[in-house]
């Protein structure tokens, strides 16, 4: 990555927060146009909160439009010691991008330019602010697939994809974001840019410095451009229900359609009765009419580049599956708008948590092996604590598990949930943040998951990168 040096100088401090709002618009006067300041007590709700529902208010927002604007824009903040946090399209769920109190937000929304789409190199170039979904359609246009897919598409940033290592519905096949970055450009935190932004795929000359940024939470620099690998375009995708009675059949199903559908299979998505019944009865998804018993409810999906057979080799594996299993039903997605309709059942998850407020959602990893008995006894904890409501549901094609409990009013309950929780997952070798990350509400419980010594190595490449620990303060661990 090429560094690239900015100016530097000094301004007065200012005290109150409207003399520091105002020595902050003096200092941005001559970088950010009319648009690209706004005081914080004018500041729009979307720059206060993020989807985990905690709020903060900014000092003041600040809204560049191109790398060399965020850089020479943290350079004022890094003079001025005035602390920040770098915003997207605040989908996340650990409230890593809220303002804490004396804040500035940095807000990418309008790096928005898809700068190129090179179907020779298979290679996206993008601004940090272009939305998800505006890139999967632009690609998709033209033949080609970015396969990163999360509920938030229509809102996420690619910026924030990134900075968080976003996982999501097809990671068994992709990966998670990470495997689509090839190159990235970032703003360090005094203002220098760092670029590597080269369409080889091997380059190993020295460290690859990019991956430090790739689910940083923001707190070692501000991505602005991004260069994405892209795929080929499935021409065919094929989906299907499967419920089924108990986690043994669960696993076996999976096992079954890796067997038969090898790399065809891009998802394996589980939910747990708790969930399946909320987003089907009260929320109102999926095919009208339809019935199923069981205790779990797989969405699987196959996509391939022979629709015709593909689809055949689907349905075959399927029947066969439930042919051998009692308890089993199927149901193929026969159209496009079918197989919309069953994927509507596993996006409600958002609208699911909303609908159970207040709750406390998790976001753990553990392995196959272990997670039946870990749910089944974890539910009954919960029960036992007066818990009753919960949803449960999660990628378990590559381990990733979403359990969120409804909150009663008792003092202390939510603290007592994450102990709870995340003892049995540090037991079991599992992760805390299988794909969310760890923000402001996560913090509390990284020793759970990562020894002294990983937390130590953390914060001294945070003083390095950000040795007045301006950027995403207090995000993942506290310097203190
Ligand atoms: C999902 C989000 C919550 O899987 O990660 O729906
Ligand atoms: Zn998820």
């Amino acid at each position: 990555m090429r560094v690239s040096s900015t100016r530097s100088g000094s301004l007065p401090p200012a005290t109150s927060e409207s003399a520091r709002c105002e020595a902050l618009r003096a200092a941005c006067a001559g970088i950010l146009d009319a648009h690209g300041f706004i005081p914080g007590d004018q500041a729009d709700e979307r720059y206060c909160t993020d989807w985990s529902g905690a709020r903060g208010h900014p000092l003041a927002v600040l809204r560049p439009r191109d790398t060399q604007e965020v850089s020479r824009t943290l350079a004022i903040l890094h003079e001025l010691n005035q602390p920040v946090v770098v915003q997207g399209g605040g989908t996340g769920l650990v409230g890593a991008c809220v303002p804490q109190p004396g804040e500035a937000v940095l807000s990418l929304e309008r790096l928005r330019t898809i700068e190129e789409i090179d179907p020779l190199s298979a290679t996206a170039t993008v601004q940090a602010g272009v939305c998800l979904q505006t890139l999967q359609q632009a690609v998709e246009a033209q033949g080609l697939y970015f396969p990163v897919d999360i509920g938030s598409r229509g809102s996420c940033q690619i910026g924030g994809i990134v900075a968080t290592n976003a996982g999501g519905n097809r990671v068994l096949r992709y990966g998670m974001t990470r495997q689509s970055v090839l190159g990235l450009e970032v703003v360090l935190p005094d203002g220098r840019v760092v670029t590597r932004m080269g369409k080889v795929l091997k380059d190993n000359a020295g460290f690859d410095l990019k991956q430090v940024f790739i689910g940083s939470e923001g707190c070692l620099g501000v991505i602005t451009r991004v260069l994405l690998a892209l795929q080929p375009l499935p021409t065919g995708r094929h989906s299907a229900l499967v419920a089924v009675q108990g986690f043994e059949a669960v696993l076996a199903l999976l096992t079954e359609c890796r067997r038969r559908l090898g790399p065809r299979l891009s998802s394996f998505e589980v939910m747990w009765r708790d969930f399946y019944d909320i987003s089907t009865g009260l929320l109102k998804k999926g095919l009208p009419g339809l019935q199923l018993a069981g205790s779990h409810v797989v969405l699987v999906e196959a996509a391939g580049y022979e629709p015709a057979a593909d689809e055949a080799l689907f349905a075959d594996a399927l029947a066969g599956f439930e042919q051998g299993q009692s308890g089993c039903e199927v149901v193929l997605a026969q159209s496009l708008m079918q197989a919309q309709q069953l994927w509507a059942i596993r996006d409600a998850a958002g609208e699911a948590a909303r609908a159970m407020s207040p709750c406390v959602g998790f976001d753990v990893s553990l392995p196959l092996a272990g997670m039946a008995a870990w749910v089944d006894q974890t539910h009954q904890r919960l029960r036992a604590m007066g818990l009753t409501r919960t949803q449960t549901y999660g990628h378990l094609g590559d381990g990733n598990l979403h359990l969120l409990v409804g909150l009663t009013q008792e003092a202390g309950i939510s603290d007592r949930v994450n102990e709870l929780v995340y003892a049995g997952v540090g037991a079991l070798g599992g992760s805390i943040s299988g794909e969310h990350g760890i923000g402001l509400s996560k913090k509390a419980y990284l020793h759970h998951n990562r020894s002294v010594s990983e937390i130590e190595l953390m914060k001294q490449l945070k003083t390095a990168l950000d040795p007045r620990s301006l950027l995403n303060r207090g995000r993942i661990f506290d310097m203190s």
